[in-house]
C-alpha cells in the first residue's frame, strides 16, 4: 500500500531526541510512505515514489498530516469503579495525599478492584482502550498496581497481557505492586503500622514471583515487564524505594519510577543511579536532580494532566530540563484518581500551555521519545524503513493544530501494523 500525497509527512526519524534538540519533525512535504505488511518499506516525495511504485493499492493522503501513532509511555489502564466522589471532596478542600493517608484514594479503588472479577476488569478496560487508538495512540505502557496483594497482582498482569493479545493497541506491561502500602499494613486500611513490611513482601516475595509467572505465561514476551514504585510522602520513601528496585534490577526487571510528583523524596536522581529507563511526573524535581537526569539515558516523562487533573499549579520544569539536556517524554498518566483522560492530544495541548513546549517538540515527546521511555524506538516513535507501520492520518494540514486545538479528536484514520482504521466518526472499523 502507498499512502500519498500527504500535505505534511512527519517522520521523526533518526533516534531519541535530547535537551534541545527536542522538536526535529523530519518533515517531507507532499510525502509518501509505502507499506507492505506491518512495515514501512520506504519513504520519500509522492512523485518519486508513485513513479517508482505505479501498480501499488493506493491511500490518499491529501489536505493531511501524516505521522507516527503517539506512544504513551504511563498509564493505570486497568482498574475497577471510579474516584468521582473524591474529585468532589477535592474540589471542596480536601488533599490527595491526606485522601490516600485516611485510606481512600488508591486504597479505595484498591478495594473496587480486588473485588472485581477478570472480565469486569477487562470489560472496564476495554472503552478506555478504545478510546486512546481512536485519539491515535499506537502503542501504550500500563501498570498493575491496584491489587496490593499476589493474587489480585496477578490477576491484573494476565488481564493486561489478554488486552494486549486482543490489540489493535499494543501494550508495554509494567509491575507496581508497590503503588501504596497495601491496607494490610496501614492503621487507616484497618491493618497493623508496617510499611517496611509490604516493602518486603513486594521485594522478597512478589517481585520472584512475577519473575517466575511471567516466564512461564507470557512467552512471547522477549523482556521481563518494568517495575515501577510511587516514591512519595504516605507511600515508598526513599530507601524503600531503593531497596524495591534494586532487588528487582538484580532480577532483571527494566526500572521505572513515580517520583516527585507532590514532594521530593530523591526518586530521580535514584532513578538515574540505577539506570531506570525513566522517572516519571517530574514536577517538584530540583535543578541537582535535572542534572543527574541529563548525564543519563533515563528519560523524564511528564504527566501534565495530573496537575491540570488536580487542579494543583505546578507543573514539570521543562524548560529547565531541556536546557539541561534532559531526554522529555510525554504522557497521560491515566487513572482514576488524578487524570482520567486516555487522548494524547489533550496531553500536547497541556505541554504547550503549560511547559511552553512548541507543537513540534510535544510531538516529539509523544512520539520516539515515548517510545524510548518504554525502550521500543528501535520499532515504533517514527517513520523509518524497517519500522512496524503504526501511523495517523490527522484531518488537518498542519502538524501545530495539534496544541493548538483541543477536546476533540483530529485523528481521522489509525494505521496500526499497516492495518487502517476510521476513526472521525467516534466509532472505529477495519477499513
Ligand atoms: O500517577 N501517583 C500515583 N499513581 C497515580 C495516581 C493513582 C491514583 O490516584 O489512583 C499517578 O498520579
Ligand atoms: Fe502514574
Amino acid at each position: 500500500m502507498l499512502i500519498h500525497s500527504a500535505t505534511q509527512l512527519l517522520t521523526i526519524a533518526g533516534g531519541p531526541q535530547r535537551g534541545r534538540d527536542l522538536g526535529n519533525l523530519g518533515m517531507i512535504e507532499d510525502g509518501a510512505v509505502l507499506v507492505r505488511d506491518e512495515k514501512i518499506i520506504e519513504i520519500g516525495s509522492t512523485p518519486e515514489m508513485r513513479a517508482k511504485h505505479p501498480n501499488e493499492p493506493t491511500l490518499d493522503a491529501s489536505g493531511s498530516v501524516l505521522m507516527p501513532g503517539f506512544v504513551d509511555p504511563h498509564t493505570h489502564l486497568i482498574w475497577g469503579g471510579d474516584r468521582a466522589k473524591e474529585f468532589e471532596m477535592r474540589l471542596e478542600g480536601a488533599k490527595y495525599l491526606d485522601i490516600l493517608a485516611a485510606g481512600g484514594g488508591i486504597i479505595s479503588t484498591v478495594r473496587e478492584t480486588r473485588k472485581a472479577s477478570i472480565e469486569s476488569l477487562l470489560a472496564q478496560a476495554r472503552p478506555r482502550l478504545m478510546r486512546m487508538f481512536s485519539t491515535g495512540t499506537t502503542t501504550a505502557e500500563a501498570k498493575t498496581g491496584y491489587g496490593l496483594q499476589t493474587a489480585t497482582e496477578l490477576r491484573l498482569l494476565k488481564a493486561l497481557l489478554a488486552l494486549d493479545d486482543e490489540g489493535p493497541l499494543e501494550l508495554a506491561i509494567t509491575f507496581l505492586g508497590a503503588h501504596a502500602i497495601a491496607p494490610e499494613f496501614t492503621l487507616s486500611g484497618a491493618g497493623k503500622d508496617d510499611p517496611q513490611g509490604y516493602t518486603d513482601l513486594v521485594s522478597e516475595t512478589m517481585l520472584p514471583l512475577v519473575k517466575e509467572w511471567w516466564e512461564t505465561h507470557a512467552p512471547r514476551h522477549e523482556n521481563l515487564p518494568f517495575v515501577d514504585i510511587f516514591c512519595e510522602t504516605s507511600a515508598f520513601d526513599l530507601a524503600q524505594s531503593r531497596q524495591v528496585l534494586e532487588t528487582a534490577k538484580e532480577l532483571g526487571f527494566p526500572l521505572k519510577i513515580h517520583a516527585d510528583e507532590f514532594d521530593n523524596l530523591g526518586g530521580a536522581s535514584l532513578a538515574a543511579e540505577l539506570g531506570a529507563v525513566s522517572a516519571d511526573h517530574l514536577v517538584k524535581t530540583s535543578d541537582e536532580d535535572i542534572a543527574v537526569l541529563a548525564n543519563s539515558e533515563t528519560v523524564a516523562v511528564s504527566l501534565p494532566c495530573t496537575p491540570f487533573g488536580l487542579a494543583e499549579p505546578d507543573y514539570t520544569p521543562a524548560q529547565k530540563m531541556l536546557d539541561a539536556g534532559v531526554i522529555l517524554a510525554l504522557a497521560t498518566d491515566c487513572n482514576p484518581g488524578t487524570a482520567w483522560n486516555e487522548s494524547m492530544q489533550f496531553v500536547l495541548a497541556l505541554a504547550c500551555r503549560s511547559m511552553k513546549l512548541t507543537p513540534a517538540q510535544a510531538i516529539v515527546a509523544a512520539t520516539i521519545n515515548s517510545a524510548y521511555a518504554i525502550r521500543r524506538e528501535d520499532k515504533i516513535g517514527s517513520l523509518e524503513p524497517g519500522k512496524q507501520a503504526d501511523m495517523l492520518i490527522l484531518s488537518v494540514p498542519d502538524y501545530r493544530q495539534l496544541g493548538y486545538r483541543f477536546g476533540t479528536n483530529l485523528v481521522k484514520k489509525v494505521i496500526k501494523c499497516g492495518r487502517v482504521y476510521s476513526v472521525d466518526m467516534g466509532y472505529y472499523q477495519t477499513a
